[in-house]
């Protein structure tokens, strides 16, 4: 199924008029985000890592010209652009329906396939090379800290012994079907560094906006909106003397939040548990 953007109308409220301004969109996909931005006159620079969306980015670039320029990269790499190549910065983070719906990269515990999990297919260790290279404990750990699972030292010791290969293997070897997503969970955001990148990616852009500029991310997991909410807060402390309040400023400024309402859940399942989180620099 093609990806249904999530709340779209909020980040583009957030991001106001974005006519001849230059949005980073650091997470592709399906391109609905990206192509929102072009129709409403900005100039696209979009990240993605999956080498899957290239011919849908083909697409946009025949489309566009040079108004949209893609990069088959994870967005930590926004570091090498410089603050003068673009204005704001949009993250739509996890995983796309494409993704998640195709059996054979291994994000899905319905669908039977190889136990994969990346996202770039030809980079990195796999889940399953994941499973049979860390330690009882270092899996144990990523169960406990990305899947919030209690028994995770039992079920990184289920694993480790059996070291199994296809998803519907890893699927019938957790006993309580209520571990089931959140193990596949925790290992996907293992498999593809999905905090490291994040906080990576916002240290780059916390240096490199210009005033005005916005940075909107849109979280699924608590954790990932655990960082960007308390990366944000950070950088909209005031800064100067607080016995001087003349003195103090901020740099950034907190945005409001918002939550997918009910009739884009309706919609779209995918949106549940997302929130969009936004600063603007001063
Ligand atoms: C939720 S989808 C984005 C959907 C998109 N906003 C749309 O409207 O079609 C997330 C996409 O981000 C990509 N992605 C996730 N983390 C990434 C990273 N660190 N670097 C580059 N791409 C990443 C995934 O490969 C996936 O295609």
């Amino acid at each position: 199924m093609k990806h249904i953007p999530v709340l779209l109308d909020k980040v583009l409220e957030t991001l106001g008029d974005i006519k001849n301004r230059t949005v980073v969109d650091c997470t592709f996909g399906a391109g609905g985000y990206s192509r929102a931005f072009l129709e409403r006159g900005a100039n696209v620079i979009a990240f993605d890592r999956d080498t899957n969306v290239v011919a849908d980015a083909e697409q946009l670039k025949q489309e566009y010209g040079d108004k949209f320029t893609f990069i088959n990269k994870p967005f930590s790499e926004i570091k090498e652009l410089n603050s003068d190549d673009f204005d704001d910065v949009v993250f739509d983070l996890g995983i796309s329906s494409m993704q998640i719906d195709n059996g054979e990269r291994g994000f899905s515990f319905r669908f039977d396939g190889p136990l994969d999990m990346r996202m770039n297919a030809n980079s990195g260790k796999s889940a399953k090379d994941l499973i049979e290279t860390l330690s009882e404990k270092e899996l144990a750990d990523i169960l406990y800290e990305y899947g919030d699972i209690k028994k995770s030292y039992m079920i990184a010791n289920i694993l480790k012994k059996n070291l199994p290969q296809t998803t519907f293997q890893l699927r019938d070897l957790i006993k309580n079907p209520k571990d089931v997503a959140p193990v596949f969970q925790a290992l996907r955001i293992a498999v593809n560094d999905e905090m490291g990148q994040i906080k990576s990616a916002l240290i780059s852009v916390k240096d490199m906006l210009k005033k005005d500029g916005r940075c909107v991310c849109v979280t699924f997991h608590s954790i990932e909106d655990r960082i960007v909410k308390n990366t944000f807060r950070q950088w909209s402390q005031p800064i100067g003397d607080p016995r001087l309040p003349t003195l103090t400023s901020s740099e950034y400024e907190m945005l409001k939040v918002f939550t997918p309402d009910d009739a884009e859940l309706e919609n779209n399942q995918r949106a549940r548990s997302a929130h969009l989180r936004a600063v603007k620099k001063l």
